[in-house]
């Protein structure tokens, strides 16, 4: 089915490139497409950025049943416009779709729809450096009925957001607090899927975090509270004794696209990855006697947020003296240097929109 393009003609004043944030400001235009039972998607379309009238009964307000992406377009220095791995958020996107009981959305109609919306917008995407369009498909259930079943119409959405540095830290070290009786997700459950109750869940502990001057938490397994999880919404990894370690993928774990770039970037580099089962307590033993050498989460928003010190049960542990490890800068700079289309592309990551 064709694309059907509405253009505004009441366009919005940009926002500078140095004063973006995060995920503040939106482009004119939005995509939209619905899902009926039986009919299947239809209607795909991009039209003014504007509000979405929804009845109060939909099932998205009262159960939850909703996924996300998050994924950025570059703009180069010769002017191309570039989309990093998007493939891989229209797969994850479709597992999280799976696991919500939503209809699978074609991976190829959604690169289609981001393509379009992407031209019509394209005098949106920022190219300063450490900056980018930073794109936000999503899929929300629409019927008005209040029983507890999948909804037989949906709706899925692509917005798009000129966007700077994550953390207002930027790619400086945060401080992190040890979550020890919140939890993000449980094996079995929906920690795998990018679904709105995992960060809704979270929001508590880190509110209390930031009350007690950590900008995140670090979260632990749901059951033991003995391994490490997750950093904030991002993964994390530690450099020990010269090899990197990240937890295992074990059901609970978000499938980060840049956690999968940055083993597959170290790997290329021929530093060795261990993912495994990582318990808070060795991470301190390491941190104490010098085998610590760095800390860092990764995700799409912040690509790499180094960590410079943990808090785990009253006990901080500095790592690296609280600065950016050398390892972390390398990664942060590489990947991000790929993705501005500053430096060669070896895998094949980045795709012309
Ligand atoms: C990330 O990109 O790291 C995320 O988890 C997205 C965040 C804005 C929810």
């Amino acid at each position: 089915e064709l694309i059907r393009v509405e253009r505004t003609d009441k366009k919005k004043n940009k926002p500078e490139q140095g004063k973006l944030g995060f995920g503040k400001h939106f482009t004119d235009h939005m995509f939209i497409m619905n899902y009926t039972d039986g009919r299947g998607w239809h209607d795909p379309r991009v039209i003014p950025y504007q509000p979405i009238a929804l009845d109060p009964a939909a099932k998205v307000f009262h159960y939850g049943q909703t996924i996300f992406e998050g994924l950025k377009a570059y703009r180069t220095d010769d002017g191309r416009i570039l989309l990093f791995r998007p493939q891989l958020n229209f797969e994850r996107m479709n597992r999280s779709n799976e696991r919500l009981g939503v209809p699978d959305v074609d991976g190829e109609i959604a690169i289609e729809a981001l393509r379009k919306l992407i031209e019509v917008d394209r005098d949106w995407i920022p190219s300063e450096e450490g900056t980018s369009l930073y794109i936000r498909p999503f899929v929300i259930a629409t019927e008005p009925e209040l029983g507890v079943s999948p909804s037989l119409e949906y709706q899925f959405i692509i917005i798009m957001s000129p966007v700077g540095a994550y953390y207002p830290e930027g790619v400086n070290p945060v401080k992190i607090y040890v979550e020890c009786d919140y939890v993000r997700a449980v094996r079995g459950g929906v920690g795998e899927a990018k679904t709105a109750g995992n960060y809704a869940g979270g929001l508590k502990a880190q509110e209390l975090a930031k009350a007690k001057g950590y900008t995140q938490v670090l979260w632990l397994d749901g059951v033991q509270r003995k391994y490490i999880e997750e950093v904030g919404s991002m993964n994390v990894f530690f450099k020990l004794e010269g090899k990197v370690h990240t937890p295992i993928l074990n059901g609970s774990i978000l499938a980060g696209i840049t956690r999968r770039s940055i083993i597959e970037l170290l790997r290329h580099w021929n530093i060795e990855v261990v993912e495994r089962a990582i318990t808070i307590e060795e991470l301190y033993e390491a941190g104490r006697d010098g085998r610590l050498e760095e800390a860092f989460g990764t995700g799409t928003a912040a690509v790499i947020s180094p960590i410079g010190e943990l808090n785990w049960q009253d006990d901080p542990l500095v790592i690296n003296g609280g600065k950016t490890g050398e390892l972390s800068a390398k990664l942060y700079d590489t990947l991000t240097g790929i993705q501005q289309g500053r430096i060669a592309d070896p895998f094949g990551w980045m795709v012309e929109a």
